[in-house]
């Protein structure tokens, strides 16, 4: 570490090392926050200890800004809809707005497989964010957690071994083969209904009409898209197919060929819903399509007004996925006059604190008060 020469020393140095070690401060605004942690004098409170993240630094202190600006979102959404500011006519129930802020999740498959099931479920159940997006495993495995169990592994099982036991690794999660056989026996008879209705009656199915069907069928309170079903808050998952929900489509077409999924006609619901928002708040958790089919939306509105991302990718390699806000800015995707915030952290270990800070705060404080 350097030193601050004594005098003595500093008689002897040469003026450029003095000049160079001893630059003198400017000071800083009167606002900068100093550095400071958590008081263990105060015991195990939880809340001041994430209270106190703000000021620690690195990813603490972006938990801390997340935390504000997911706040500025549900304040932006407790303004009521006047009569000029909602959305009469439009006949779409799912995509129809709901309140001031609409509020976009973004979510990768790995999280529905993981416990922050339970947490997204929270928000979809008590009508806390408006429009989801995520990737097939993010749809398949809420459906097939309804059937039978994953349970917590190690990220280091041998997966030869595991291959021969019928056992399927999602990073220190498992999920047994016989998991996917009893999805297949629940899902291929609702395959068949919904073909039927596209061969009788014209249905035009899109993946999130498939997903609110699947929902509405699973009939399971445990499930994210039974709520979001009944809640009428859509799932959209343009790569429907890229997951077992699309192996079991796939053996479908075999037994009966001629399913058609529409993914243009949830692109204009998608979009729709970002064009029609008066604001919007964009909360992504993992990167690939569903930060890029977020982001893209709120293109069409000339960006997002309020946006928070998790994730643990780094941009030096110009992935979609890495991309600070700041990208998005370029793009017209976030408001230049937005206050976006990137958290780099594993979404596992920080969105439940983060809902613990915001929505379930805002939440439970509103029931109390009806
Ligand atoms: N359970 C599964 O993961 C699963 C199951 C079936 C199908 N799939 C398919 O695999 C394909 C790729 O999956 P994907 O697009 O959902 O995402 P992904 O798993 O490829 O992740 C994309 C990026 O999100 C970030 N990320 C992922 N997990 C994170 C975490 N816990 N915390 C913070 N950041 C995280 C990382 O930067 C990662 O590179 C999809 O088409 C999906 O349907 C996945």
């Amino acid at each position: 570490m350097d030193s601050i020469p004594t005098e003595k020393q500093k008689s002897l140095a040469p003026d450029i090392a003095l000049n160079a070690v001893l630059v003198q401060s400017q000071d800083l605004p009167a606002e900068t926050p100093t550095v400071a942690g958590y008081d263990w004098e105060s015991g195990t409170d939880y809340n001041k200890i994430l209270e106190s993240y703000a000021r620690s630094g690195f990813q603490a202190t972006n938990f801390g800004k997340c935390v504000l600006e997911i706040n500025k979102m549900l304040k932006c959404r407790s303004v009521p809809l006047s009569e000029e500011t909602s959305d009469a006519y439009e006949e779409d129930i799912f995509i129809k707005k709901k309140t001031n802020c609409t509020i976009f999740l973004g979510y990768t498959s790995n999280m529905i497989s993981s416990g922050l099931r339970d947490t997204i479920r929270f928000l979809v159940k008590n009508k806390l964010v408006d429009c989801i997006v995520t990737t097939a495993g993010g749809v398949e495995e809420d459906f097939i957690k309804c059937l039978a169990p994953t349970y917590v592994g190690d990220f280091n099982l041998n997966g030869k071994v595991l291959r021969t036991r019928g056992i399927n690794r999602i990073g220190n999660l498992l999920v047994p083969n016989d998991n996917y056989c009893l999805f297949e026996e629940w899902v291929t008879p609702l395959l068949n209904e919904m073909l039927d209705e596209q061969l009788n009656e014209g249905v035009i199915w899109t993946p999130s009409k498939i997903i609110a069907r699947l929902g509405e069928k699973i009939n399971n309170e445990s499930s994210v898209c039974y709520w979001a079903w009944r809640n009428n808050i859509p799932i959209f998952s343009p790569a429907l197919t890229d997951g077992s929900l699309g192996d079991m489509m796939y053996f479908h077409s075999y037994k009966r060929p001629g399913f058609v999924i529409d993914i243009l006609g949830d692109l204009r619901r998608l979009n729709t819903m970002a064009v029609k928002a008066n604001n919007t708040g964009v909360i992504i958790l993992g990167g690939g399509v569903i930060k890029h089919h977020i982001n893209n939306a709120n293109l069409m509105r000339n960006g997002a007004d309020y946006a928070v991302y998790v994730n643990t990718a780094s941009e030096f390699d110009g992935s979609d996925s890495g991309a600070r806000p700041d990208e998005a800015v370029s793009w017209g995707k976030i408001r230049p006059n937005a206050t976006p915030v990137k958290l780099y952290a594993d979404a596992t270990l920080v969105f439940p604190l983060l809902v613990a800070q915001t929505f379930a705060k805002h939440h439970f404080i509103n029931k109390k008060n009806v």
